[in-house]
């Protein structure tokens, strides 16, 4: 039976979020520059955009670039930004195509004014779109996200515009930068790794990890549908029993 017939369409993970790792390793092993990885790494985009949107899934959150990143070599950084802008603007047309409309998060400022140029022109040509919602961490960091909120929630109480005692926690996810999204179901990391790397700390709360050997540049189809498989495969009880979840079931 193939992979893509053992998923359970009642089951699909709405938001699915990837740590592309391994792009550096994958180029290193073929004797080639870091910059060749990354190139690469964009047909597993694609894949997994594929792959996401033929189960159903509504939302894929990709961890492109960190806040620790900058302190890459500046060559990689540059080559990574211009890598940002050409293939934002080759898929676009794949983008209105297949109904994805593009979001980006993190400390957006700080990138190169031509990107966030690109960026926000095709962030506003796919507002309409609605099938997926691609979301970019780019200069993306989860701790400085909580910050950004923690900072934003205290001048409301200062301006008294909501009091202490008002704030739970939809008011600290409608202050993060993920607001529009649902949380995390299943986050995927790629190359080994068994690292959170400061990447959506608060939305992960109940998420199933997937971590693969697979390096981001060989990441296809099968191995995102292979996630949510194991993903359907383990029960997802949000601190509640195993009765209570079976419970649960019979009644739905
Ligand atoms: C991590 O691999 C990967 C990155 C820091 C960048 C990922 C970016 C892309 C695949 C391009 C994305 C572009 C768009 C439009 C989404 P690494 O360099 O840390 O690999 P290593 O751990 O093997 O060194």
């Amino acid at each position: 039976m193939d992979i893509l017939s053992q998923i359970d369409r009642t089951k699909v993970p709405k938001h699915v979020a990837i740590i592309m790792d391994g792009n550096g390793r994958w180029a290193k092993k073929q004797g080639m520059a870091r910059i060749f990885g990354h190139k690469n790494g964009l047909k597993a985009v694609r894949e997994s955009l594929e792959a996401a949107g033929e189960i159903g899934t509504k939302a894929v959150t990709l961890y492109a670039f960190s806040t620790e990143n900058w302190n890459r070599p500046k060559l990689e950084v540059d080559a990574l930004m211009s890598l940002l802008v050409q293939s934002l603007k080759k898929e676009l047309p794949t983008f209105q195509k297949n109904d994805i409309k593009v979001n980006a998060i993190g400390r957006l400022s700080q990138l190169p004014e031509k990107a966030l140029k690109v960026l926000n022109d095709i962030i506003d040509v796919t507002k309409t779109n609605s099938s997926l919602t691609l979301t970019l961490s780019l200069s993306y960091g989860s701790r400085e996200e909580i910050v950004n909120a923690v900072k934003n929630i205290s001048k409301k109480v200062v301006n008294n515009e909501i009091s202490v005692e008002e704030i739970d926690e939809n008011i600290i996810n409608n202050h993060l930068y993920t607001f529009s999204l649902p949380d995390v179901d299943l986050l995927i990391r790629t190359s080994g790794e068994q690292r959170i790397s400061n990447f959506l700390l608060w939305q992960i709360a109940y998420a199933e990890l997937h971590f693969t050997n697979v390096l981001w540049p060989d990441f296809r189809r099968d191995d995102f549908y292979k996630a949510v498989v194991e993903y359907q495969n383990r029960e997802r009880r949000f601190g509640k029993t195993s009765e209570q979840i079976e419970n649960l079931n019979d009644k739905n």
